[in-house]
């Protein structure tokens, strides 16, 4: 037994180098880890059991047959993120740079459908070529079996991704499917064909950071939901989530830790709104105000910034909060903010995290821009993936409620639970100038002070319109309360929601609009 034991041994230590110690320097030297030391790190201490660690690939030609490495590239396995159970799979670049062979793809799946068996969510740590191209359609194959048991778990359990270093072709549609990807700035990047291949198709000169770096993705393209500085913030983030999110879509979310007294009145949210409703403030204020210790773990943060998502504690309760934000472009709806909104609604409806949501919003944004790039066709995601959440809905009007975004953002109509406004509001079809200039267009044209008639016309539909008691009337609001009291009021919503039942009518699956 001892020599046998002691070959297991040899093996498990020829495993754990993977593609050799020199390709592991030269991964530190880019200032990146090994796929071992990133597992170490997002883990709980000592929790990561490995599986398949002596799969080897299948592949002929190219002198493969003499390159057997342990393990195939990606170090797969289960272990735990404060205490629960999680799924992971880690790619490792030291192995024919972490492309996905046949058997690389096999023991992802297996990852796969453990986590859908038994109901955890599953973490990808991706640093890959894309398709090993010495073994052709195999490879193909086996990422196809990865997307279908991507897409099959949507929904079921979370699925969350990090990119950690040049992530080509098929290594970026498997993320691209799952909740959250998470980039590194300055060495992970994510492109379906790389710098060279534009270069020749379009004669475009682009690096790979302007071309799928971090930040491209995190501000531009919307692809990544974070960007972080180095690999070790990245991952510490990514713990940071699970004090948010469920297990999968039959359990609730985990609480946190409630210190925060419930009955909490904030005297800073008198000040935040400002006197004059077209200076914009902070909708950070509002939340961070509100919520429990002032922790707000934003999704999105630099993409669509006209919308506020992400998550936080309220009286104990996980939520998601989704805000619009007037001190970037008013807080206007546009195609990028409604594409942003609707995904992290359908996230927050599918893993049972109420939604609270805060409104200050002038509209959907004008222009030929917007409606050529299907602000219709995207701005209706946003009203389709509120009105069919099912999930606790509460909805705060901090000043503007106006048009299609008044029914958009959680409205009562479209089953809002609970629906505040501040004595701020304004709810109306529209706001004061544009409705006065289409309403009296005449009387302006005819005046001899046509700027006199639009401020005195103004001044009469504001007095009509611009405060909440018109939808408080009908019921439209379930109250008017003091800012002061926002706090208070939603924790006692979520707590009288908690056990809230409701569901959509039976069919295949909606038709979301894409
Ligand atoms: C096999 C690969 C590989 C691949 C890299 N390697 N990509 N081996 N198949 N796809 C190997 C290299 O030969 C090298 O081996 C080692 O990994 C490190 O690669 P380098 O090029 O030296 O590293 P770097 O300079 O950092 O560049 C990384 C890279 C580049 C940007 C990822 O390697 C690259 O462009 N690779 C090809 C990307 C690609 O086009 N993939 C196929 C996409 S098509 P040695 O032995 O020298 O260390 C696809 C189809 C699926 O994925 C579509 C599904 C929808």
């Amino acid at each position: 037994m001892e020599e046998k034991l002691r070959r297991l041994d040899a093996l498990r230590e020829e495993s754990r180098l993977g593609g050799g110690e020199h390709r592991i320097e030269a991964q530190h030297a880019k200032g990146k880890l090994s796929a071992r030391e990133r597992l170490d790190l997002l883990l709980d201490e000592d929790s990561f059991v490995e599986l398949d660690r002596f799969v080897t690939h299948r592949g002929t030609g190219f002198g493969l047959e003499d390159q057997k490495i342990l393990g195939d590239g990606v170090v797969t396995g289960y272990g735990a993120i404060h205490g629960r159970l999680v799924y992971v799979l880690s790619q490792d670049f030291t192995v024919f740079g972490g492309s996905l062979s046949e058997a690389h793809a096999e023991k992802i799946v297996k990852i796969q459908d453990l986590a859908l068996k038994n109901g955890a969510p599953v973490v990808g740590l991706n640093d890959s070529g894309g398709a090993r191209i010495q073994e052709g359609v195999t490879s193909l194959g086996g990422y196809a079996d990865i997307f279908l048991r991507n897409t099959l778990t949507s929904g079921v359990v979370p699925q969350i991704s990090l990119i950690l270093g040049p992530c080509a072709g098929g290594a970026v549609y498997s993320p691209a499917i799952t909740d959250f990807v998470y980039m590194v700035r300055g060495t992970s990047y994510m492109f379906v064909t790389g710098p060279n291949v534009v270069k020749t198709v379009t004669h475009e000169d682009v690096d790979m950071e302007g071309l799928g770096g971090a930040d491209v993705h995190a501000t531009t393209s919307g692809v990544a939901h974070f960007a972080h500085d180095s690999e070790p913030e990245c991952l510490e983030a990514v713990r940071t989530i699970f004090r948010y999110i469920p297990q999968n879509n039959t359990e609730a979310p985990p609480r946190g830790p409630g210190q925060d007294p419930p009955h909490r009145q904030e005297e800073s949210l008198l000040e935040i709104v400002p006197d004059n409703p077209n200076r914009p403030y902070d909708m950070h204020r509002v939340i961070e105000a509100v919520v429990d210790d002032g922790e707000f773990y934003e999704v999105h943060s630099g993409f669509a910034q006209n919308i506020l998502v992400g998550f936080a504690h309220l009286g104990g309760h996980s939520v998601g909060v989704v805000a619009n934000q007037p001190s970037v472009l008013a807080g206007v709806l546009d195609i990028d903010s409604a594409t942003k909104g609707a995904r992290f609604v359908r996230f927050c409806d599918a893993f049972n995290i109420p939604l609270v949501v805060f409104e200050d919003v002038p509209g959907f944004l004008p222009g030929v821009g917007q409606e050529h790039g299907g602000i219709i066709r995207h701005g209706a995601k946003l009203l389709y993936a509120f009105a069919e959440a099912t999930v606790p809905k509460v909805t705060v009007i901090t000043r503007k409620a106006y048009g299609g975004a008044y029914d958009v953002m959680n409205s009562k109509h479209i089953r809002g639970d609970l629906n505040l406004a501040w004595p701020s509001a304004e709810i109306a079809v529209m706001g004061p100038k544009g409705a006065v200039e289409i309403l009296f267009r005449r009387e302006i044209a005819e005046a001899d002070d046509p700027e006199a008639v639009i401020e005195q016309r103004m001044e009469e539909y504001r007095k009509r319109f611009a405060h909440p008691y018109i939808a408080a009337s009908r019921g439209y609001l379930d109250d008017v309360i003091d800012p002061r009291e926002t706090r208070p009021r939603l924790v006692s919503a979520l707590n009288m929601l908690a056990d809230k039942r409701d569901q959509n009518p039976v069919r295949k699956h909606g038709n979301i609009p894409l």
